[in-house]
């Protein structure tokens, strides 16, 4: 049976152990002897306390933990002094371990991108809504309600009948709604650019139904098309660098007169419709043969001047509107096949950027 005196005996036996140690090693045998889980001598003592009546066994008890927390701190402080610890020591000279660090998503580097090249030459970025009425959507972009050309867009509508005189609520197919709404903030010459998100009933290798589009838009008295084509030529050397090819093509939309399409030369299979070798000479699935298209542009038509309170006798101007996802996608080296990979949250894919 254990007792006060045995234990107060037994700490100062320990501790003149440890003092006489002089390495780890005899550190480590006086340990094992008096604290070691099965055999130690302090462990064995307290098994012994199941034995003592219970009126002692509450202090003789606490001598024992008290002996145990003397013992181990007196442990601590010898390792210690002799320099030795069960802690490993640390290596300063080691490279430390990187944390590792996520980054943007490839859209929104893209957006970054597109926005720091439009803001060198000029434009603003701005925001417009990206659930917007018919009206802005549509109606002032020269297309009246039940206008054919509104069939094109692949609309989701969000109410099925109109709530006022601006129409329905739709989640904007393009973001030529920012045109009249920046116009009507009056406040000529303007070029903005808007950057937002978009929605049609579309899906396939070169369609989300959720993607960005990039809307540039300038007014100003005396604005020509080779001020428009000059401006889509410095974006698309400035983003692709000077080696890449744009084509314009005649086009038509309602809300610009003359309209045109832009395309340059594509960066999955270099501009010649075939994919490499690896994929066995198929045809390129992005684009069709050798161009890919970027996007629309145009002089602004004087009817959405007029819809913005803009006199289109005295302001003229251009816009375009262009995918994000697309141009990104153009860059030359990435090769990425199908354009939902963006969005497929795979991260082995996104780490990759
Ligand atoms: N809004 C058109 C589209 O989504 C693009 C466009 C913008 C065309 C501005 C001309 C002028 O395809």
């Amino acid at each position: 049976m254990p007792s006060i005196d045995e234990l107060n005996s037994l700490l100062q036996e320990a501790k003149t152990k440890l003092a006489a140690a002089t390495d780890e090693a005899g550190l480590r045998q006086v340990e094992i002897e008096y604290l070691g889980r099965q055999d130690g001598k302090l462990t064995q003592l307290l098994r012994g306390l199941a034995d003592v009546p219970l009126e002692q066994r509450k202090i003789i008890g606490q001598r024992a933990n008290e002996v145990k927390s003397a013992l181990m701190a007196f442990l601590a402080s010898r390792r210690q002094a002799l320099g030795s610890s069960n802690v490993p020591l640390v290596d300063l000279t080691q490279p430390g371990t990187v944390p590792s660090e996520g980054h943007r998503h490839l859209v929104t580097q893209a957006i970054e991108e597109i926005a720091e090249i439009f803001t060198r030459i000029g434009f603003q970025r701005s925001y417009h809504p990206e659930v917007d009425w018919e009206h802005y959507a549509f109606a002032a972009l020269n297309m009246p309600e039940n206008h054919p050309a509104r069939d094109e867009w692949e609309t989701f509508f969000i109410d099925t009948e109109p709530l006022g005189k601006l129409g329905r609520r739709v989640l904007t197919p393009h973001t030529s709604n920012g045109q009249v709404r920046e116009m009507e903030q009056q406040k000529q010459p303007m070029r903005m650019v808007n950057i937002g998100t978009c929605y049609r009933r579309q899906i396939d290798v070169s369609h989300t139904p959720m993607f960005h589009q990039f809307e540039g838009l300038l007014i100003d008295e005396g604005v020509t098309m080779s001020n428009l084509i000059g401006t889509l030529d410095y974006f698309v050397k400035a983003f692709y660098g000077p080696e890449r090819k744009i084509r314009v093509r005649p086009f038509h939309f309602q809300f610009t007169e003359p309209s045109i399409e832009i395309d340059v030369s594509c960066g999955v299979c270099h501009g010649t419709g075939l994919l490499r070798q690896g994929f066995g000479g198929q045809a390129c699935r992005m684009c069709k043969q050798g161009w890919v298209e970027l996007g629309g542009a145009g002089m602004v038509h004087p009817n959405v001047l007029k819809a913005g309170k803009i006199d289109p006798k005295k302001y003229s101007g251009f816009a375009f509107g262009w995918g994000v996802e697309r141009c990104f996608l153009m860059k030359a080296g990435l090769e990425i096949p199908d354009i939902r990979m963006l969005y497929s949250n795979d991260l082995r894919f996104l780490q990759q950027f």
